[in-house]
């Protein structure tokens, strides 16, 4: 990039980016635009805009139609140009819509649903613009339903429709991707002089080709070396097929740097995965937003980590949810462990299945073993929290907090009516439900006194 960077200041160029995003993708039969269609959580047309903008264009532009406002409202930014193409007349009529925004030397054209185009690539492709035009082809065994780029003596004269082609074209295996860069002012020129006189009474942006051919001015190809990076999605099913490719290639990725996969096709990742050494992530593991594995952790099945950072040589048992939190060293967390936002907890902590946590800090070496809710908490270090234990932390309007200091034991089955506070030390008798605040190193427990009434009887079937 640096050096197409340098190419363009040396030649003095700069560059406007057009996407176009105006159609309803009927195929997805979706209420939501094609392009707002998510591709590992993120919507297409996102991975379009940052690849746009990694190449530092002096203006981009995005043509938009069909629910144009939810598709702006994507983007806080308003560095773009939204022109709006009201009817959908073809990809030369959408791209009329743009020329009053565009003032870069050179004009590159994106698809919104293309998004996995590489920005190298496409270095490449406006690198080599010339004046003219600059297309991104591809070698495809069934190319039906694309373009088709004509030569005479190896020449590029023309594009053709699928639908526009004579047989004889129809076997052209070489094909347009749709996305290519030309030079600006000529682009302008071209595009006043489409019309619709073709099968689909579209006005064709490949018609420019043959404008350019007949004006001798140079056009040169740049044949993409992945598949994936050109395609276009139309239907779940390709949504689907894209998703499992760009799965795999994090996966691969991951791999790369040195993570033990278990599967490597049975991963999801949907955002940014930072791992450290050794880190091992069994099958079916989703990963959302930001996720940080110090070294050593091994993440078992079927969790569901988003926006947290688990810190070295922690586990995280199977079935176990993990959500803006962030987990110490040496923990084991889970199976069936539910971390909910704002749970910080400090090292060698342990929390076991059906243990829910929110909002509540946990001290190093603390036990919550099993089937508890904890919420809106401090609690200190070696405390040891019985099962069943529940901080009772809304009274019906307010959320109150739940102090316990290190060191305490809580027995089982235990309420803790916050506001209320539990002394360093303090031990808590099984089946309490503590209202009041609990002096350290005593015991304090609630409860009614065992009787035995001895002459009752069990009830008899009449
Ligand atoms: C287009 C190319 C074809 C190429 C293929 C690659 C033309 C005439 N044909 O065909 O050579 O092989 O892409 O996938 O350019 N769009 C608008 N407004 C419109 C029409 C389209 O914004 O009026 C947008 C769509 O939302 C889409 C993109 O342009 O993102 C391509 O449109 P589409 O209808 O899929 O083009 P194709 O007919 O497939
Ligand atoms: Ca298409």
């Amino acid at each position: 990039m640096l050096l197409f960077l340098f190419i363009l200041k040396v030649k003095n160029m700069t560059l406007s980016v057009v996407i176009l995003a105006a159609g309803k993708g009927t195929r997805m039969c979706s209420e939501l635009p094609k392009v707002l269609q998510p591709l590992a959580k993120k919507p297409l047309i996102k991975y379009v805009v940052d690849s746009a903008l990694s190449l530092n264009p002096n203006d981009i532009s995005i043509v938009i139609g069909y629910r144009a406002e939810s598709i702006k409202s994507l983007f806080s930014q308003s560095i773009f140009n939204w022109p709006l193409q009201k009817e959908q007349l073809g990809t030369g009529h959408a791209l009329l819509q743009a020329t009053p925004y565009i003032q870069g030397d050179i004009t590159l054209i994106l698809y919104g649903d293309v998004p996995l185009i590489d920005a190298k690539e496409l270095n490449q492709l406006v690198g080599q613009t010339n004046g003219g035009i600059s297309i991104m082809t591809f070698d495809k065994e069934h190319p039906a339903g694309y373009g088709r780029i004509v030569r005479k003596n190896n020449k590029i004269c023309a594009i053709v429709e699928d639908k526009d082609c004579t047989s004889e074209e129809r076997k052209i295996t070489e094909i347009n991707t749709g996305i290519m860069a030309v030079d600006s002012n000529q682009l302008k020129l071209w595009l006043k002089r489409l019309s619709n006189s073709n099968q689909q009474k579209e006005y064709y942006l490949t018609d420019i080709v043959k404008f350019a051919a007949e004006d001798n001015v140079e056009i040169s190809s740049y044949k993409a070396l992945n598949e994936i990076t050109i395609s276009g999605i139309n239907s779940k099913s390709e949504l689907a097929m894209m998703e499992r490719a760009y799965q795999m290639s994090l996966a691969n990725k991951l791999m790369d740097e040195g993570v033990t996969l278990i599967d490597p096709s049975r991963i999801d990742i949907r955002g940014q995965l930072v791992c450290g050494k050794d880190v091992i992530i069994d099958v079916g593991c989703v990963f959302e937003d930001k996720v940080i594995l110090g070294d050593g952790v091994h993440v078992k099945a079927y969790s569901i980590l988003k926006n947290c950072e688990i810190k070295e040589n922690t586990v995280i048992e199977p079935f176990s949810h993990i959500d803006e939190s962030v987990v110490g060293h040496h923990n084991k967390i889970g199976p069936y462990a539910r971390l909910r936002p704002g749970s910080t907890l400090a090292d060698n902590v342990h929390i076991g299945n059906f243990v829910e946590l929110k909002n509540t800090a946990i001290g190093e070496g603390t036990k919550i073993n099993h089937l508890s809710y904890i919420g809106d908490a401090e609690i200190g270090s070696n405390v040891n929290v019985g099962a069943g234990t529940i901080t009772c932390n809304y009274d019906g309007a307010n959320k109150h907090k739940t102090i316990i200091e290190s060191d305490v034991f809580v027995g089982s089955d235990t309420q803790l009516i916050a506001p209320v506070k539990i002394g360093q030390g303090a031990t808590i008798g099984a089946g309490s439900t503590i209202t009041q605040d609990v002096p350290a190193d005593k015991l304090t427990l609630s409860r009614t006194e065992q009787k035995t009434v001895s002459d009752w009887k069990r009830p008899t079937k009449k």
